[in-house]
Order: C-alpha cells, then structure tokens, then sequence
C-alpha cells in the first residue's frame, strides 16, 4: 500500500466546518524529554518520527507551548517547515510546565496572548490553525480566558479555538462567545468518563480529540489482547481502531518516540473490528465496576492519569 493512503484510511473528520484531517493524528507530547521536560534523549530520532508521520498520511499534530516546555513546537518547526499545504497544527496554551512533571494553571488574558505570540513564533506561522485551551484555570473567570481567544481569533491570530480538559458545561458557555471546533480530553474504550461529551460533540459536529488513547494497557487488558490476537495485531491497534469506530467525530492522536510505534499506531486505521469485538470492548468498563476483569489504571506518562 502506497504509505501516503495509510492515516486517511481512517476517514476525515472536518474541524470547524472547513478544516479536513484524516482521522489519524499525531501527538507530540513524548518527543520532548523526560517528564515532558527538555530536549529529547535523541534530537534525530525525534525529527524523524515527525517527518515518517507526515510519509505516513498524518496531516494532524496536536501540541502545546508547555511541552518541554517550547521543545515539541520548536521540533515541530525543524522537522517540517515549510509545512505541507494539509497540514494542521493544533496547539494548546494555558496550563505550563514549571518543571519536570509539573502543571500550573495560566490561562488569564495577559498569558494567553503572550502564549499565542510565543507559538506563532517558534511554528513559524502567521495564523495558529487550531488554539486550544489547555485547561480552564480555576483562579480566572472561564468567559474572560474564552473572551481572549475570540478576540485573538478576532485580531487573525487563530483560525479555530478549540477546548481541553473540560466538561459540557464548558462547551456550551465557550459556545456563547465563540465556535468551538474541539474537545481534548483524556478518552479510550476503557476509561469512559467522558463519554456524554463525545456524544455531545457528535450532535454538535465538533471534533473530539481523545488524549491518552492507548492508556487502556491495564483495563481490561486480556479483552484487548484476545482481540489483537485474532487479528494478528497490537494492542494498541485495536484499541485505536475501537476509537475511530467509536463516534466520526473522534480524532486520535496516539504519541510515541519511537518509529516502530507510529506505524503500528497508524496503521491501526485500517483495523475493522467486528460488531462483536466493538461490543466487547465498550463492554470492559462494566465488567471492571463488576469485577470480573482486572482494573489496573495505567498512568499517563506525564503524571496525569486523572484530571
Ligand atoms: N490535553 C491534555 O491535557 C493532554 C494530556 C496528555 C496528552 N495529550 C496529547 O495527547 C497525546 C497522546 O497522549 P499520551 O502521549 O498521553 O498517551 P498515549 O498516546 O496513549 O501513550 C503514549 C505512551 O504509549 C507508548 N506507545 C505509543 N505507541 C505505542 C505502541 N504502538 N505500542 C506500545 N507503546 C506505545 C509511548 O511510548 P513510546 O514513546 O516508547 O512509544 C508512550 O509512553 C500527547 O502526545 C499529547 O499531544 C494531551
């Protein structure tokens, strides 16, 4: 198969109306180092794993100025400037990283238009295609960060705004000032807190962007290996291919480092599961309230396995 086809196997999924990416994306949190904080281990290896995603049909990476912190946007710009015509950058301001595993909260209007300055920078771009809030900040009114977004959006500064970390009632109040073309949160076929939210975003055509989609190795582990096993494949592929069956509005964006990894996680667009192995998959949540399989919870790598 010519490689360019492999992530638009999966289907496109169109952000704010007008922005069509195929439904496998890229994301760039673990090219950073350690702890998502500083440079990689391998600087190479990272430019290539970003570069052999484009190859492979990837026209969606999602990012945020506090990975590494700047690291994984600065690495992005090195590999791929100029930027193919398709390509979507999304990135996320808001929430930083003081130091190795470690998160606060900024999203006051005074931050955001110095973070939104700061990406435009280091991605060498004129206009951010997709900004996401990385996460409301408890200490500043939610209608005053949303406010700033839309006059950046406004000023031509960002083309789309999209949220993180958020529920429902967030949505529909960043709704009131602005289009919102995403939702970020932490989703996969084991971990299904948020799934009125997908269901709300299906019904309102906005794009729903699950991070941690493969952190499912724990829950319900034996279910997804039985199945990956009769498919003679990984995993991590079958747990994609149950979020890409999930809702048309789902838009994984499975990280690694490795390149290994992301043609296994690419190539997981072209998994069909059966109506059976899907049932079973949505199934494992109520088996694990049950007991009847084990409910290990596998930890996001940058600490954050709850939000
Ligand atoms: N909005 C938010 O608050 C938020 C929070 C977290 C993440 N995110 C975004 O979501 C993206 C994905 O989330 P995530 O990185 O936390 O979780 P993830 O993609 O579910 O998991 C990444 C982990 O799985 C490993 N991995 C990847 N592919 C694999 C494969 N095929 N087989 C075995 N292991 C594999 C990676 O290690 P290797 O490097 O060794 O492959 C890494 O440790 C991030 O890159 C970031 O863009 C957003």
């Amino acid at each position: 198969m010519n490689d360019k086809k492999i992530a638009s196997l999966a289907g496109e999924v169109s952000l704010g109306g007008d922005l069509p990416v195929h439904r496998l994306g890229f994301g760039a949190m673990r090219l950073t180092g350690a702890g998502i904080w500083g440079p990689p281990k391998d600087r190479k290896q990272a430019m290539a794993v970003l570069r052999r995603a484009i190859e492979l049909g990837v026209n969606f990476i999602d990012t945020a100025d506090s990975y590494g912190p700047a690291v994984s946007e600065e690495l992005i710009a090195e590999a791929l400037f100029p930027y193919p015509p398709d390509l979507v950058i999304a990135t996320k301001g808001g929430w930083n990283r003081p130091g190795p595993d470690q998160w606060t909260h900024d999203a006051s209007p005074a931050h955001l238009r110095q973070a939104v300055e700061g990406s435009l920078e280091r991605l060498r771009l004129e206009q951010l295609p997709l900004y996401q809030l990385h996460a409301p900040d408890p200490a500043v009114s939610f209608e005053a960060s949303m406010e700033t977004l839309a006059e950046l959006q406004n000023e031509g500064k960002i083309r789309l705004i999209g949220l993180s970390n958020v529920t429902q009632e967030h949505i529909q109040r960043a709704r009131r000032f602005v289009p919102i073309a995403s939702v970020q949160n932490r989703y996969s076929f084991a971990d299904r807190e948020w799934d009125y939210a997908v269901d709300y975003c299906e019904r309102n055509r906005i794009a729903f962007i699950p991070w941690y989609p493969l952190g499912a190795g724990g829950v319900g582990g034996e279910v997804l290996n039985r199945i990956a096993e009769a498919h003679d494949a990984k995993p991590m592929q079958v747990a994609l291919a149950w979020l890409l069956r999930r809702s048309p509005i789902m838009l994984p964006i499975p990280g690694t480092s490795s390149l290994q990894h992301l043609e296994q996680n690419v190539t997981a667009a072209a998994l069909q599961l059966t109506e059976r192995e899907y049932e079973q998959l949505t199934d494992v949540p109520d088996l694990v309230r049950q007991g009847r399989v084990s409910a290990v919870r596998a930890q996001s790598a940058d600490g954050r396995g709850q939000v």
